[in-house]
């Protein structure tokens, strides 16, 4: 029998390993977020599919996942359920990779009419395949609630004709199914009757957007009588790696138009304006005809070595979008938590909890300074600028950001509304910070890695409310 031998790479490996268990076990790792979804175990980047199910009140939110390790792998779709949008149960994986590759981002929608045949209400994923030799788009369908997929066999739909082409996004658009390609740098339309022959319709963005990096993860929305097209790049958001940009304009049921000359680099308006929100996406099925989405709370540049073990990656709260004209008359795409997000506020204390939200009222006619900090004199200032008009945050003394040289940074928003009073709530997790505006013009989210939770809050012009989470 061969004998085994201890060597520094065998005892490195059952430490990792024990880590790794204890974490998964017990949950136990200190920046695990409380009320954001992340995966049980390894890797999670972009949410996928995400639909809500009226019939049994669930949300449904899959995600590419690599169940092997806590980096970028083969991807599959990983699975998760719940009720309130809090509390997630966390499912087996649904879509694993095949001979025609493996499983990256899509879309879900709900097949009421049975225009691809696979019955009357079949849950229908769209996704990329992607692999070595290309991108395609391929289908599966549930005919139990998203629970189970059966893959299409005629895969693939669509064929790709360029290196990047991918993240469907689908939408029923009155009467045939409209698909949001990401192609390099140009997002493409197609249409088709039944979810499997899929038809050109045009371009859009070759002149327009930023263009430090490849787009990817696009949605197409309805709002009011515009259309906002959602445009996520990588690298060139504008603190560096990625971030989300977003074109507000027309759609003729084949083209998007929007103004020239508003969307050019320097002044892109960005959903996000913290490092920290990357391909988001709405929820098709939405109640009440909202728009809820929720992004992945990462950003490309670090986002594999982020100082978590068992698992990495956790995505933002959900937030509903809508549109708004801001002081200069251009339309802005607003984001507030969702009712569902607010409903987490419990009782109000003095003390700063290590998970909970602070409503801050600033008083508009002076700057305000507002410092979360803790024992170890790691802290993270937010600054309202009332002459620049501007809120931002700095992260650079946050806790530990010796990971990446791209962590530490400086995040600014333009406030484009002027208000007497301006509310901004703090949505505080283990591992992040998300700001809101109040009434929605502007969001910005943040993940910090303090070595203990931050236990005191300082507000020099304006006043603070601290409340516990439910
Ligand atoms: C965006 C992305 C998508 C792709 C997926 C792969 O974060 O690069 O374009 O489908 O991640 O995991």
């Amino acid at each position: 029998m061969k004998k085994f031998k201890f060597n520094l790479y065998s005892v490195l490996c059952i430490l990792y390993s024990l880590a790794v268990f204890t974490a998964c076990t017990k949950q136990a790792e200190p920046f695990r977020s409380v009320y954001h979804h992340t995966p049980e175990a390894n890797w999670m980047n972009d949410p996928n599919g995400m639909f809500y199910d009226e019939a049994n009140g669930i949300w449904h939110l899959y995600y590419q996942h690599n169940p092997e390790a806590p980096v970028w792998g083969p991807m599959h779709w990983g699975h998760s359920v719940s009720k309130d949008l809090i509390h997630w149960e966390h499912l087996p994986i649904v879509l694993y990779p095949d001979s025609l590759g493996t499983i990256f981002s899509g879309s879900i929608v709900i097949d009421r009419n049975n225009t691809a045949g696979f019955g009357e209400n079949a849950i229908v994923a769209i996704y990329t395949q992607s692999e070595y030799i290309g991108q395609h788009q391929s289908i599966a369908y549930s005919t139990d609630g998203g629970m189970n997929f059966i893959k299409y066999d005629a895969n693939p739909v669509l064929m790709g004709d360029i290196a990047d082409f991918r993240d469907p996004k689908v939408t029923w658009d009155g009467d045939h199914w409209l698909m949001t390609l990401a192609c390099q740098q140009e997002i493409r339309f197609y249409g088709s009757p039944n979810l499997k022959d899929w038809t050109y319709l045009s371009s859009f963005g070759k002149d327009l957007g930023a263009h430090g990096g490849v787009w990817e993860c696009p949605e197409l929305m309805k709002i009011n009588d515009k259309y906002v097209l959602l445009v996520s790049i990588n690298p060139g958001g504008p603190f560096g790696g990625s971030a989300t940009q977003y074109f507000v304009g027309d759609w003729d049921g084949k083209t998007f138009k929007c103004e020239n000359g508003k969307y050019e680099n320097e002044q892109m308006p960005w959903l996000d304006y913290g490092k920290d929100n990357y391909s988001t996406f709405t929820f098709h099925n939405s109640p009440e005809g909202r728009l809820v989405a929720m992004g992945w709370m990462s950003n490309w540049q670090y986002a594999e070595v982020l100082p978590t073990v068992a698992f990495r990656s956790q995505n933002t709260i959900a937030r509903d979008l809508f549109l708004y004209i801001d002081d200069e008359g251009e339309y802005r795409l607003g984001s507030v938590p969702s009712k569902e997000s607010l409903a987490l506020r419990g009782e109000e204390t003095r003390y700063l909890p290590d998970a909970g939200i602070v409503e801050l009222t600033l008083d508009g006619s002076q700057d305000a300074l507002i410092t979360l900090s803790n024992d170890k004199g790691e802290k993270v200032v937010m600054n309202l600028d009332v002459h620049r008009r501007t809120f931002s945050m700095d992260r650079t003394a946050s806790g530990d950001c010796s990971f990446s040289l791209d962590f530490a940074a400086h995040t600014v928003a333009p406030l484009f509304v002027k208000r007497d009073t301006y509310k901004v709530l703090l949505f505080i997790d283990h591992c992040s910070i998300e700001a809101f505006d109040a009434e929605g013009a502007w969001a910005m989210t943040n993940l910090v890695f303090p070595s203990e939770p931050y236990n005191h809050l300082e507000v020099q012009g304006g006043e603070a409310k601290i409340y516990n989470i439910r």
